[in-house]
């Protein structure tokens, strides 16, 4: 069987919701650890949906709004072009952040003829505090993953990296105890690749294009 994983980069897009930076650092490094393994790699922030004025009387919200200005604003097209979509939030209340949503519901018109399906999708979050929603954020992001007919890569807990930061659900960091640590950016190292070599399986399962 020819060997398409070889000629054809997997298509990684990175989309992820930010307000003081702990997210974006995990978004980075997922960027970083595919692009070192040759994927094609698109990293994104969402729109900001939050008035100037609530972002200015923060100085971290502030701050990270200025250094990661040059980080290109997602659009749907960048998950179309996409194979495989790590999506990132910060926890809000136990759930998805209203930015990271809104992005998501402007996917209405590529999920109506079916360009979400058959994508590889994970996700990861930062929190405050230990119990304060990691796996609730994450299960709630893919519950619209299974309306796009995606296919969730779990990490479980299928590497040693694994059990040192202990989510199986996705990759989750609490924020209120540490900053972002070497525990945490492994296990993004981890998810990246697990979900890359997820797209890459299927690309030698299903006949590509010649082309391509
Ligand atoms: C409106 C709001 C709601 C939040 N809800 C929670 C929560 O339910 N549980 C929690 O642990 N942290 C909560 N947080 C804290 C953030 O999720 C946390 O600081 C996170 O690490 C921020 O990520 P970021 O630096 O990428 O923006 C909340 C913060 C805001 C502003």
């Amino acid at each position: 069987m020819e060997d398409v994983t070889m000629k054809v980069p997997v298509r990684l897009a990175v989309v992820y919701y930010s307000a003081t930076g702990n997210v974006h650092a995990m978004a980075q490094r997922a960027a970083l650890a595919a692009e070192n393994v040759g994927a094609e790699v698109r990293l994104r922030k969402v729109a900001e949906l939050a008035p100037v004025s609530a972002v200015e009387a923060n100085p971290a919200w502030a701050t990270h709004a200025r250094s990661a200005a040059s980080v290109a604003v997602a659009c749907p097209q960048d998950v179309e072009w996409a194979d495989a979509v790590l999506l990132g939030t910060p926890t809000r209340f136990g759930n998805v952040s209203a930015q990271l949503k809104q992005f998501i519901d402007q996917l209405g018109p590529l999920w109506s003829r079916g360009a979400l399906a058959d994508k590889f999708y994970a996700a990861f979050t930062s929190t405050s505090t230990p119990h304060g929603g990691h796996e609730s954020t994450l299960l709630a992001l893919y519950n619209c993953v299974y309306h796009f007919g995606g296919i969730i890569v779990a990490p479980g807990y299928t590497d040693p990296v694994k059990f040192a930061e202990g989510n199986p659900y996705g990759v989750s960091h609490t924020s209120g105890d540490h900053p972002i640590d070497e525990r945490t950016l492994d296990a993004m190292d981890h998810l990246a690749s697990r979900l890359l070599a997820a797209a890459q399986a299927r690309r030698g399962l299903v006949s590509e294009p010649s082309g391509t």
